[in-house]
């Protein structure tokens, strides 16, 4: 089941006037097919009316702590045995000191008090005020109960300040959630994965490249940090946003890509290369665009690193290194061959050929492969690909059953 889809969420909201991103926040949790139930406090009511969360729900929204309709009766209570997560946005600095005293003065903090689900907090507010030793102690306070703070962002705040303050970004806010209900299983270890393509320049105006979205690698970074590992994701040059939580370096070409992974693979515990590395480049590269006239009909070609195969041959022990093959036929004995040759431990075989297995598209199906045997998975999503990559990474970690 993917992403949020049948979560039950409990939306607080409270009174910042980031009130009205929490609409756009439903929404986002609504498409996704979670069964949001929004509790309001009463300063949130000054910035967004009830009546939006209820549309938007298709519940009624929970207002009131003394609330005499037969339906809302122990509603403190009720509201988190209803609920899989607790998700706190805006939350006020007010609220963040009531829930860290275990202050149950309206309903929102007392549905919390009662609760024994996950919490996850998301402080907006002026900068003075999130940085003042009281509120900085509090949110302490509320780490050590367990329950997770998404930090906020830096920018121009609505006060007129800039620092401090905004509102997490929502990605930031999902991931949260999403990690909730996954296990921690890759705790402690630090995963470095290599994600698109590479592209090797011709002369100022071109380049050599291949038809990697990075989709597959980016997926494979949210998913294992979401597990509670230390991610380092070096990127080609792709259309994707630096996923929340994780280190991301930027890289164009084969022998970039080679550099930033050789210098951080050696405290990896795990190494996954997923990026699509471009095998040849240009000899050399034309200081000025190659106009029509000079070109003789071919062009000079040089092979890049294999880095994969560099990683296998220096790796520390107990380290677990992944690649990725990407095949049009022979899928198992291809990812076999890989696999001795770049002396691997898990080879995750994909088929470009397929409509909905190829280049840039949201899906997958690939076969994982290593020294006992092949599996091959059923047509997934990149991400639930992913998940089913670190199970077979954690069981190669825990011993010699092999997939
Ligand atoms: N790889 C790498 N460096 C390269 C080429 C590939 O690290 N210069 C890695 C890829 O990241 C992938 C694995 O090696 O994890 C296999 O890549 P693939 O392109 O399928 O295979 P190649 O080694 O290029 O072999 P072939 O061209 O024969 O398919």
């Amino acid at each position: 089941m993917p992403g949020l889809h049948g979560k039950r969420i409990l939306l607080g909201i409270t009174g910042s006037i980031a009130a009205y991103k929490a609409v756009e926040w439903l929404r986002s949790l609504v498409k996704e097919e979670a069964d949001v139930t929004v509790a309001m406090t009463e300063a949130a009511e000054r910035f967004v009316s009830p009546l939006t969360f209820s549309a938007l729900s298709g519940h009624g929204v929970h207002r009131d702590l003394f609330d005499e309709a037969p339906d809302r009766v122990m509603a403190h209570i009720n509201l988190s045995r209803e609920a899989d997560a607790i998700l706190v946005a805006p939350a006020t600095a007010q609220t963040i000191a009531r829930l860290a005293h275990g202050m149950a003065d309206n309903l929102l903090t007392a549905a919390i008090l009662a609760a024994r689900i996950p919490v996850v907090i998301c402080p907006a507010m002026n900068s003075f005020m999130l940085n003042h030793p009281a509120t900085q102690d509090n949110i302490r306070r509320l780490e050590s109960f367990g329950y997770r703070i998404v930090q906020p962002n830096s920018g121009e705040l609505a006060c007129g300040e800039v620092g401090d303050g905004r509102l997490a970004d929502w990605d930031a806010a999902r991931e949260a959630l999403l990690s909730l209900f996954q296990p921690d299983d890759l705790k402690g270890m630090t995963v470095l994965i290599t994600a698109g393509p590479t592209r090797e320049a011709l002369d100022p105006a071109r380049f050599l490249s291949n038809r990697s979205s990075g989709k597959m690698g980016f997926a494979l970074a949210r998913t294992a940090r979401r597990r509670d590992a230390e991610v380092v994701l070096v990127a080609g040059p792709v259309q994707l946003s630096d996923p929340p939580g994780i280190e991301v370096m930027r890289v164009t070409t084969a022998e970039e890509m080679r550099q930033a992974v050789v210098g951080r693979a050696a405290v990896a515990d795990v190494v996954v290369k997923s990026a699509a590395v471009a095998d040849f480049r240009p000899a050399a590269i034309a200081g000025h665009k190659i106009k029509k006239t000079q070109y003789g009909g071919h062009l000079d070609m040089v092979k890049n690193p294999d880095i994969l195969a560099e990683l296998g041959a220096h790796r520390p022990l107990g380290q677990i290194l992944v690649g990725f093959a990407a095949e049009s036929q022979d899928h198992v004995s291809e990812g076999q061959r890989k696999l001795r040759e770049k002396n691997a431990d898990l080879m995750v075989v994909n088929d470009i050929l397929g409509v909905q297995t190829g280049f840039d598209v949201e899906t997958n199906q690939v076969t994982l492969v290593d020294c006992r045997g092949s599996v091959a998975l059923p047509l997934l999503s990149k991400e639930e690909t992913a998940d089913r990559i670190w199970d077979a990474v954690v069981q190669l970690r825990s011993g010699p059953a092999g997939i």
